[in-house]
């Protein structure tokens, strides 16, 4: 028979040690409270021991084991400022620990290696730093890290390469200053699902045998300074649905086959890397693809007709050296506008040429950008591109676009920017812009459009920046456009044959650095509103016939940088005041009316 007393024993025993572990728990909780140094009022005011009838198990982001013991502290988002106290340790139930998006700063306390079973540990969007401790792989079962925004540096490989954490399958390092190579070691991390290093400062290949893990579905790399090719390997996993190496150093081709190999991609991010060949028509077999990310690369060839049949939100191929030539070439964009969902569509600075097709107007009413500018693409906008009612973005620039802007431009009334500039543009601006309340650039600099610019333009009050240089344009200088003290960047008139004298109104540009008319036929006197331009950097008259003598008041704008008055008619002295702006330099001053004054050098 078994002895009673020693029964009683065991009993007193484990209820002892029962008691102690409590105590354990909740004087690491304690320590954890005190060493948060901002929540006098906060959700730790409940940590507390006052209430007898509760324990710490019903504090605020604390769940316990049936045997009350730790198993969890989530205090995600509590604006938690301090550090990590080392008794954290202390909770060895502990499996989940998230205090994410928080203001902790200090570095993660080695002791945490001592959280054997720590299964789920989140500590992204803080302050911490410092090098990861390589005792964090001594808890043995992590399924899931994100040490993600914070400031961490060093290697990645030393901790996360040693084994140990061969149950991983989540593991988030972005937004942080890692250093290092990836490590072929990292491929012991055999059950790994889901891996984002972005934004760091990894360096070196990526290792093929990362390929070789099959379970992986998201692979980010993006932002760092990996080199070399994407190695075959990742063309086998099948599985892949997000890959990003974005703005890296990669180069090569990719598998013309690439769609068939990895036909279950959401997103595929290769932007800013140096990738050359052709686009795979295979992509089409990628149905899932929403975003497809190509920009700033090499790529060359035809837009295969397969990648209209693509459904994504996002499309971005500008910057490459993607061709087209007829027709046939544009037969993509009509395929296009069977996708409702299309949000984007980039082929800025690309070798397209050719007719815009006339099915662009059919495209998605949900389109917010469209940007083709910078290629030599020819013909008059087609008609009907007012249908894209959705457009915060239109970039036709830098083709050779001829006609003139359609009436109907003015039902575009989402629209925030509208690049038109260095096109065969003719006509005049149809007063609709006026429409265009929200539009903040409006370059229309390098056409030839003619006539006087329309008053409507005077509504356009969030205007920074308008440039209707080098055109063809006449009549006096617009005074509503000169009511828009928007205009905080940029106003540029010049290279027109706008007459007459600058207008009163000019006093109302008080945020505005850049005034330009150079090259008009203006003439008359300068206004003394002139001198309400305080924000102006530069002031570009030059060939202005003033026909008096330059007014004191521009001597009154102090943060001039540079003034033009280069082939003026000018009468008079210079007004002394301009010297005391800033020191002594240099001064023309011909008898042929010229003058150029560069107060930068002027003044140094
Ligand atoms: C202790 O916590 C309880 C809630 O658990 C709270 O109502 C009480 O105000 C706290 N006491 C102190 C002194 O902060
Ligand atoms: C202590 O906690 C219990 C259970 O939450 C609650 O009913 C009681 O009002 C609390 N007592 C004090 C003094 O806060
Ligand atoms: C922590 O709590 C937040 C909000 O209550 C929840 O969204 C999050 O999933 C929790 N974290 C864990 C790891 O359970
Ligand atoms: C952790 O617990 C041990 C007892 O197991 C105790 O001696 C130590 O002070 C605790 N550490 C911290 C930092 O609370
Ligand atoms: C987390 O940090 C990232 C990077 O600093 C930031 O972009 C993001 O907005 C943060 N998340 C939240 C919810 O604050
Ligand atoms: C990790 O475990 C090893 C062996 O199990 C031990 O020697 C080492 O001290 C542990 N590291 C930490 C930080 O606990
Ligand atoms: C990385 O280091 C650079 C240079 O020291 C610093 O400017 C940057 O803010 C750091 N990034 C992070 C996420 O800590
Ligand atoms: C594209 O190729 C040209 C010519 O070889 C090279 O000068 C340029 O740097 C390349 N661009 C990129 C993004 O790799
Ligand atoms: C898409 O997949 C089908 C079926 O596997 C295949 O016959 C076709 O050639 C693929 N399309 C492209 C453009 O690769
Ligand atoms: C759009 O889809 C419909 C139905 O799937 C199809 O009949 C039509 O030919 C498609 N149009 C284009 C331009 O692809
Ligand atoms: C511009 O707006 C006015 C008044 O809201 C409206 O009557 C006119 O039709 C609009 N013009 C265009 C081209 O959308
Ligand atoms: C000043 O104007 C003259 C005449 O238009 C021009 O040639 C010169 O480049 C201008 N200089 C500066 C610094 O703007």
């Amino acid at each position: 028979m078994f002895p009673v007393f020693l029964l009683l024993l065991l009993l007193l025993r484990s209820a002892s040690a029962t008691t102690f572990s409590h105590r354990t728990d909740v004087d690491a909780l304690l320590a954890f409270k005190a060493s948060i140094n901002n929540q006098r009022g906060g959700v730790l005011d409940a940590w507390n021991t006052s209430n007898t009838t509760t324990t710490f198990c019903h504090w605020p982001g604390v769940v316990c084991s049936q045997h009350s013991r730790v198993t969890a502290l989530n205090l995600t988002s509590q604006g938690l400022g301090g550090i990590i106290t080392p008794s954290i340790g202390n909770l060895t139930f502990l499996k989940t620990l998230d205090l994410s998006l928080n203001n902790l700063d200090g570095e993660i306390p080695p002791s945490i290696a001592r959280l054997s079973h720590l299964r789920y540990l989140d500590l992204s969007n803080n302050s911490l730093h410092g090098n990861i401790h390589p005792g964090l792989n001594n808890c043995t079962s992590p399924e899931n890290i994100n040490l993600g925004a914070n400031h961490f540096t060093g290697e990645i490989s030393p901790w996360l390469g040693l084994g140990g954490l061969s149950s991983l399958k989540v593991i988030r390092l972005w937004n942080n200053n890692f250093t290092g190579t990836i490590l072929p070691s990292l491929t012991n991390l055999s059950a790994l699902q889901n891996i984002d290093f972005t934004t760091n400062q990894l360096q070196g290949d990526i290792p093929e045998g990362l390929g070789r893990i099959t379970s992986l579905n998201m692979i980010q790399l993006g932002q760092n300074r990996l080199s070399g090719i994407i190695p075959a390997t990742f063309f086998n996993l099948s599985s892949l649905t997000g890959f990003n190496v974005a703005v890296n150093e990669l180069h090569g081709k990719l598998p013309s086959n690439l769609g068939d190999r990895l036909p279950n991609l959401k997103y595929l991010l290769l932007g800013l890397n140096h990738f050359t060949g052709n686009l795979p028509a295979s992509l089409v077999n990628a149905t899932e693809i929403y975003t497809l990310e190509l920009s700033s690369n090499n790529f060359t060839g035809r837009l295969p007709r397969e990648i209209g049949m693509l459904c994504p939100d996002t499309l971005s191929l500008e910057v490459n050296q993607l061709t087209a030539a007829t027709a046939k070439d544009w037969e993509f964009m009509t395929l296009l506008t069977n996708c409702t969902r299309l949000g984007t569509l980039d082929l800025y600075f690309n070798n397209l040429g050719g007719v815009l097709p006339s099915s662009v107007a059919n495209l998605s009413a949900q389109l917010r950008e469209l940007d083709v500018g910078y290629n030599q693409i020819s013909g008059k906008i087609p008609f009907g591109i007012s249908h894209l009612v959705g457009l915060n973005q239109l970039d036709l620039s830098n083709n050779r676009f001829t006609g003139s802007l359609p009436d109907d431009i003015g039902r575009l009334n989402l629209l925030q920017a509208l690049y038109f500039e260095n096109n065969l543009f003719t006509g005049y601006l149809p007063s609709s812009l006026g429409n265009l309340t929200r539009l903040v650039i409006l370059p229309a600099t390098g056409n030839q459009f003619e006539g006087p610019l329309p008053t409507s333009l005077g509504s356009l009050q969030e205007m920074t920046i308008a440039d209707f240089s080098h055109n063809r344009f006449t009549g006096p200088l617009p005074k509503e456009i000169f009511n828009l003290s928007s205009l905080s960047n940029l106003l540029d008139l010049s290279d027109n044959y706008f007459f007459g004298p600058l207008p009163p109104q000019v006093g109302s540009l008080t945020n505005l650095a850049y005034l330009y008319v150079s090259r008009n036929n203006l003439s008359g006197p300068l206004p003394n509103e002139l001198s309400n331009c305080q924000s102006l950097t530069e002031l570009r008259l030059d060939h202005y016939s003033f026909n008096s003598s330059i007014p004191s008041s521009i001597s009154k704008m102090q943060g001039l940088m540079l003034l033009n008055l280069t082939k003026n008619t000018l009468s008079g002295v210079i007004p002394q005041e301009l010297g005391l702006m800033g020191g002594t330099g240099e001064l023309y001053l011909g008898h042929t009316t010229f003058l150029a004054i560069s107060l930068k050098v002027w003044r140094t």
